[in-house]
């Protein structure tokens, strides 16, 4: 294994424990409110500050974008970190999320890792390495139409100038599909996709530390992921697509007829 990719690992699962420790007291956590239907709480905070300690410790010098204290300058390694993914959920003690942890350089993802601490299911992916879980390697399904595919996707629930557009896309795949699922935590949606539990995903308004760790786990799983605009640039205007090469397709065919203007823009939000 890349001597980075056990660094996240081990950064992944001391979060995993941190917020498992909280579940059961939900309850008396202090909730923040970061927006309209965006919270925080301090399991998320502690949680990142537990991520950030164990990377900078080993590699002072790069860089971290995180969910809860944003930039820390450094070098050309960016550490790209969702310390708890679902975080509604987890405050409703609905049992999905995650913690979601990629490391991009120059750009490029490089590595990533989502840890599922109530499961204990660990996703990693390296690229060119492919993608594991629990060190078994993982490919996306065989899927070619949306007839009987299951179909993952997330509301956007914070951008809601785009529900229309969402809910055109939404009843188009909803005809046709065996199933449409709104877990609440995208990084296991794309580990999903990966894993080949969910045929194919889409969500409109996602941060980049909600997807860059599973759109690497995608790609490595013989996926594809790209914007509403069939192009590389999701991570600047928070929308993706993402299945086998196929059932993107399939779901590009299927959304792009309702996206609009503001929804190819880059920082579109
Ligand atoms: C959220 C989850 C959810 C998605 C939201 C994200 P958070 O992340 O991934 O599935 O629909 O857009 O913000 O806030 O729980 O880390
Ligand atoms: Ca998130
Ligand atoms: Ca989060």
């Amino acid at each position: 294994m890349h001597p980075m990719l056990n660094i996240a690992v081990r950064a992944a699962r001391n979060a995993g424990e941190i917020i498992s420790r909280s579940a059961d007291n939900v309850g008396k956590l202090q909730i923040n409110r970061k927006g309209i239907n965006d919270f925080a709480t301090e399991v998320d905070r502690m949680a990142e500050q537990e991520i950030i300690k164990i990377i900078k410790t080993a590699f002072p010098d790069h860089a971290i974008l995180a969910e809860e204290s944003g930039e820390h300058k450094g070098n050309d390694f960016v550490w790209i970190i969702d310390p708890l993914d679902g975080t509604t959920n987890f405050l409703h003690g609905f049992p999905v999320y995650a913690v979601s942890i990629a490391l991009q350089v120059k750009g490029k993802l490089e590595l990533g890792v989502v840890y599922d601490p109530l499961r204990d299911e660990l996703f990693t992916a390296e690229r060119g390495g492919g993608a594991m879980m629990n060190n078994r390697r993982i490919r996306v399904t065989n899927q070619t139409g949306l007839k009987g595919a299951l179909i993952g996707t997330g509301f956007p629930f914070k951008s809601q100038q785009h529900l229309d557009a969402y809910l055109g896309m939404f009843r188009t795949i909803h005809a046709d599909s065996a199933g449409i699922r709104r877990a609440g935590a995208a990084a296991l949606d794309l580990a999903y996709v990966a894993i080949g539990r969910l045929d194919g995903f889409w969500e409109i308004g996602l941060h980049p530390w909600d997807m860059a760790a599973g759109i690497l786990l995608i790609k490595e799983a013989g996926g594809v992921a790209t914007d509403f605009a069939f192009q590389d640039n999701y991570m600047e205007t928070g929308n993706v697509i993402a299945g086998n090469p196929k059932m993107h397709q399939v779901l590009y065919q299927a959304i792009e007829p309702h996206v609009t203007e503001a929804l190819t823009r880059l920082k579109a939000k």
